[in-house]
């Protein structure tokens, strides 16, 4: 495996032009000098960057490295410090206070729907009422047609048949299925995902990521924190890695995986995740042997990237450090 030039992980790496031009939608998303502080704790470091419509946006990267509190900034579930969201005609200057600054905050929170790891259902409340909750009570729509909106979307997610069960009565990937009904119910501008299979059984995680593979490709934009390796390499324009509150690298899938830039990226991809998730590590083909060797596997096959891109220069091979 070739060592590439720099390593410095200070500066944020920028999306490049060929992403960004991937999707040529234009800049939904736009985050500047981010900052966020947990007392003394500096978690976002000065994060920039941009998503364009209809793009999808994989966030990857270890455990404390920021990834959750990015996205809850995004929304302002938590409030940055300091830096500049937009969200399509929406911006928020963080840190400022008073009636602008709080009718922005209302305003973006109504562009964005968040997907969590645990669902967050109420539990005394049928997959319909879940779902409709939200474009009744913040939106002021009639119940009827709530029933009809959430009707629709939960045969969308392929629940057809279990509009009236209650949370405890469905399995896991079906209740995360009623959670993206419910955040799609607002009819939200950017979709956010912190893990939503990562509270599922193995044999469950497929059908929210078939879910989320149909709204991509319905031109929905979404950024999505996971490690669903297999989902990233598929469906992902850009995949980020994020570490210590800043951008260490990013890049389409195909070049991210296996021509990662930095040592830091390389470290995660090949030791870290491996030893975190052998599963998702292995749908990129990286295994560890009996002896704690890394290796990516040739063998497995290695599919086109979304825009039909193969890994150019050497394939990956062999034992790597
Ligand atoms: N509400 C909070 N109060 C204090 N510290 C927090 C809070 N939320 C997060 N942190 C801290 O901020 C850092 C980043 O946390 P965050 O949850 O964003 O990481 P993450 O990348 O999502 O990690 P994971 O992969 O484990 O979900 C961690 O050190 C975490 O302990
Ligand atoms: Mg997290």
């Amino acid at each position: 495996m070739t060592v590439h030039e720099s390593d410095d992980i200070t500066t944020p790496a920028p999306a490049k032009d060929e992403y960004a031009s991937a999707k040529s939608g234009d800049v939904l998303v736009k985050v500047e000098g981010l900052h966020k502080y947990f007392g003394k704790l500096h978690v976002l470091k000065g994060v920039d960057f941009e998503v364009r419509r209809g793009e999808v946006v994989v966030l990857i990267g270890p455990s404390g490295s920021g990834k959750s509190t990015l996205l809850r900034c995004l929304n302002f579930l938590e409030e940055p410090q300091k830096g500049k969201i937009r969200i399509d005609n929406v911006t928020v200057a963080c840190g400022t206070h008073g009636k602008e600054y709080t009718e922005a905050i209302k305003a973006m929170r109504l562009k964005c729907g968040m997907v969590f790891q645990e669902f967050n259902l109420f539990p005394h409340k049928s997959a319909t009422e879940n779902v409709m909750e939200a474009p009744v009570l913040v939106k002021g729509l009639s119940k009827e047609a709530g029933t009809e909106k959430a009707r629709a979307l939960l045969t969308k997610v392929g629940l057809a048949d279990r509009m009236d069960y209650f949370p405890s009565q469905i399995s896991g990937d079906q209740k995360q299925r009623v959670a993206i009904a419910r955040a799609l119910a607002m009819e939200p501008t950017l979709m956010l995902f912190d893990e939503p299979t990562s509270a599922l059984d193995p044999e469950l995680i497929g059908e929210v990521l078939n879910v989320m593979k149909a709204l991509a490709q319905e031109g929905m934009t979404m950024i999505v924190v996971s490690h669903e390796m297999g989902f990233a390499r598929d469906v992902a324009d850009r995949v980020i890695f994020m570490d210590d509150g800043v951008f260490v690298e990013q890049d389409a899938p195909m070049h991210l995986f296996y021509h990662p830039q930095h040592e830091r990226t390389r470290m995660f991809l090949r030791h870290i995740l491996p030893e975190k998730d052998p599963r998702a590590a292995a749908e990129l083909g990286i295994t560890v042997d009996d002896e704690g060797t890394t290796e990516i596997v040739p063998e497995i096959p290695i599919g086109p990237g979304p825009a039909g891109e193969l890994p150019l220069e050497e394939p990956p091979g062999g034992e790597v450090v």
